[in-house]
């Protein structure tokens, strides 16, 4: 009796609005933190955080510049005005469900706008309509990645708890307005990716921060993050009858490089530190090792009358995340260390790697569901995983039998632990269809089952192609993996 994919599983794909819609000047939408990153095909995954770094010159100095020239992101794939067409071959691959995000500079371009920009509602208005015609379900990300860059500038992002009420007032907006539309939400993208990338998932630029509190503003900003969600999960169930909120998070499964008692001690708080984000927005607390730690590093919390309630009281519904590869761990400083998501590890010598050094690991991601819904015990959604590459376009077809290899050791992997007892409801694959890269802003890091004939300069038809993964996911919808 061996249990397969439920009925009704939801199969889909998943984009964000500022790797994918481009339009970044268009019909009022302000610039967000999305529109200022520059390409970076050289980057160093190795030193990842130095290469992100970015200060206010710099800043600045993108936001005065209105070409799209080295800004990927600007451009897209122009998802704003080829949503249809996009929609008509996720319809054809037979998705149930595509996780997309809201570009909150569309709505409030400079996020403090008391009244919202309509155009902007208009345009995801529409593009939620038509998913519904399609029997699409939307899965709606709040924030990921794109916040207005005016925030950023006025308040260094999140550190500043006037943007909670900005986010408040944005997302009761889209609740009311697409309240017929769209049933499950998730709050933040990646929330525990604030210490990675501050300026990205939190607007937060390190040298606008008071001299050596950086870590401890990043700190106060991701608790704003934590009461903001827990505020805007409350008014969703309030507005929207019968809405499922979730958290998002990486997941950064760690393994110890040997069963050296220091290395399997450094592997466990590193799960513990990866498991922290989910646990508050799960449990509706902050845990005790980690206040614990915070105080040991000198990071004292601000929190104000009612945070910790509001926290306690509205919790999520369901936990989602991403999942590309593991990670190892070791006491040895010189052990061959390999990037991750944005993150570094130490070299896994049983797995291989994709072009960027991520490992590729299925059953990382069975240990992952495992564990996830055995400490929280709700359902659970992976709404991003896949593999980047580098596909050849030749005679107009594209043949990416590493893609459908990725795909079909991870989609068994999740069919494993679903029979031996994980509640998994959904799964988006990243860039069902090729966008933008988020790290690297390359188009050339293709994650889709369609292929987009554009360049990293943005030259190109952006013209799209099934590609041979194309019809090997659409098979696995069709039977609901019962082949796998
Ligand atoms: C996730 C992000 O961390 O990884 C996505 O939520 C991103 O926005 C994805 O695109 C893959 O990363 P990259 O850098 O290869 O695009």
């Amino acid at each position: 009796m061996n249990k397969g994919f439920p009925e009704g599983f939801m199969w889909g794909g998943a984009i964000a609005a500022n790797q994918a819609e481009g339009a970044w000047n268009v019909d009022g939408k302000g610039l967000s933190v999305a529109d200022i990153a520059t390409y970076k095909p050289k980057v160093d995954v190795k030193d990842y955080a130095t290469h992100m770094s970015i200060n206010l010159e710099t800043v600045e100095k993108a936001a005065a510049d209105k070409s799209d020239d080295i800004y990927p992101k600007r451009r897209g794939i122009d998802f704003y005005h080829r949503y249809k067409e996009d929609l008509a071959l996720f319809a054809e691959m037979g998705f149930k469900t595509l996780r997309v995000s809201i570009a909150w500079s569309r709505i409030f371009p400079t996020g403090e706008e008391l009244e919202p920009n309509e155009k902007g509602l208009q345009f995801y208005e529409d593009l939620f309509t038509e998913m519904k015609r399609m029997n699409i379900e939307p899965i709606v990300t709040l924030s990921h990645y794109e916040m207005p860059l005016s925030l950023s500038l006025k308040y260094n992002g999140w550190v500043d708890r006037r943007v909670v009420d900005d986010f408040v007032r944005f997302s009761k907006v889209c609740f009311k307005r697409f309240k017929n539309l769209v049933k499950y939400w998730l709050t933040f993208n990646e929330v525990d990716s604030i210490h990675r990338h501050p300026f990205t998932t939190a607007g937060i630029l390190v040298d606008q921060c008071a001299p050596g509190k950086a870590e401890q503003e990043t700190y106060q900003a991701l608790h704003h993050q934590f009461v903001a969600s827990a505020m805007v999960t409350k008014d969703c169930h309030e507005i929207i009858e019968g809405s499922q909120v979730g958290c998002m998070i990486t997941k950064l499964t760690t393994y110890p490089r040997t069963c050296h008692p220091t290395d399997v001690e450094l592997t466990l708080k590193k799960n513990l530190e990866n498991n922290f984000y989910a646990d508050v927005h799960v449990f509706g607390e902050y845990p005790k090792l980690i206040l614990r730690d915070l105080e040991l590093r000198g990071i004292e919390l601000h929190f104000e009358d009612g945070d910790l309630e509001v926290m306690k009281n509205h919790t999520v519904d369901f936990v989602s995340f991403s999942y590309y590869m593991s990670l190892t761990e070791s006491h040895d400083e010189n052990a061959e260390r390999t990037p991750g998501n944005t993150i570094l590890g130490v070299k896994n010598p049983y797995l291989e790697a994709t072009d960027w050094g991520w490992q590729i690991d299925p059953q990382g991601l069975k240990i992952s569901l495992l564990e996830l819904y055995d400490r929280y015990n709700v359902p659970l959604m992976i709404v991003e995983n896949g593999m980047g590459a580098k596909d050849e376009l030749v005679d107009g077809e594209i043949h990416d039998p590493y893609r459908i290899a990725y795909f079909e050791s991870h989609f068994k992997a999740m069919k494993d632990a679903i029979n031996e007892g994980v509640d998994l409801i959904a799964y988006t694959s990243w860039g069902a269809i090729d966008i933008v890269s988020a790290s690297t802003s390359q188009m050339s890091k293709r994650y889709g089952f369609i292929y987009v004939d554009a360049d990293d300069e943005g030259n190109g038809t952006y013209d799209r192609i099934k590609k041979d993964s194309f019809y090997w996911y659409k098979d696995i919808i069709e039977t609901n993996g019962s082949q796998l």
